[in-house]
């Protein structure tokens, strides 16, 4: 069994190797991202395509390491786990850089500044602020901060969903009295839903970033390169601007 096992990866690493000596060129070197594409504007499906700003910033990696670029689509519970079993290389999600995630990966530098916010239904004036959450059902997406933010709430029931639409569809639906979300992705869902609508109050600062394997010290010099890069010539700007719009985009 050994001797067959052996044989079998000696085979596997001939053809590796003539793969990579052929040079036809269809062989090229991939990198895998991770994400979960519900989290527009972000990432999110298009024609069947995932697409969206981190997609964008992941492009740019790629092309950085001459690599092609593959995506996961995945639950964002599972980003993590995916990335510590070498599943994938990277996770561009959305992902909020904290230090309890910082355990289990390493993150890059952050590459955008965001907050949670609180969505309400407008027929019902059950919650009209983060004070009002207490002891109410609250509606987010499983794994995520809007999730530790929700349970750390006083006497709330908090409800994970597989995603952050779902909740949002309970909440139209009046079956829960708040959904718990970052504030970009909660504009788009507004925007789609007129029954619904955010406060005007940010419950947490928090950064994105993406993350790599522990072990995966180059790549995450690459993806920090890259970033500085494309903050310095312009690129993020010009990719900000297909997602979110000319306006401002600090607010100090
Ligand atoms: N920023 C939040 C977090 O890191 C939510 C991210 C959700 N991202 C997604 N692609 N669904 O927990």
């Amino acid at each position: 069994m050994k001797k067959i096992t052996s044989i079998l990866s000696l085979v596997l690493i001939a053809v590796l190797a003539m793969s990579l000596f052929t040079g036809c060129g269809d062989k090229k070197k991939v990198i895998v991202m991770g994400t979960n594409a519900e989290f527009e504007p972000f990432e999110y499906m298009q024609g069947g395509k995932v697409v969206g700003f981190d997609v964008e910033i992941a492009k740019k990696v790629a092309e950085k390491l001459g690599a092609e670029l593959i995506i996961e689509n995945m639950q964002f519970a599972s980003l993590i786990t995916s990335l510590e079993t070498k599943k994938i290389d990277f996770i561009a999600a959305g992902m909020t850089n904290n230090e309890e995630r910082a355990k289990q990966v390493n993150f890059s530098m952050d590459y955008f500044t965001a907050s949670q916010v609180i969505i309400v239904n407008k027929e019902s004036d059950s919650v009209n602020s983060k004070a009002d959450l207490e002891g109410k059902k609250i509606g987010v997406q499983l794994g995520t901060t809007g999730e530790t933010e929700a349970k750390s709430v006083e006497g709330a029931e908090v409800k994970s969903y597989d995603t952050g639409y779902a909740a949002v569809l309970d909440l139209a639906n009046g079956k829960i009295d708040a959904v718990v979300i970052d504030q970009e992705p909660a504009e788009k869902f507004v925007s789609k839903n007129d029954k619904i609508q955010i406060l005007d109050e940010e419950l947490t600062k928090e950064a994105y970033a993406i993350a790599v394997n522990k072990e995966d010290e180059e790549l995450l010099a690459t993806i920090n390169e890259v970033i500085k890069e494309i903050q310095e010539n312009g690129e993020y700007d010009k990719i900000y601007e297909q997602f979110f719009g000319k306006e401002e985009k600090e607010e100090e």
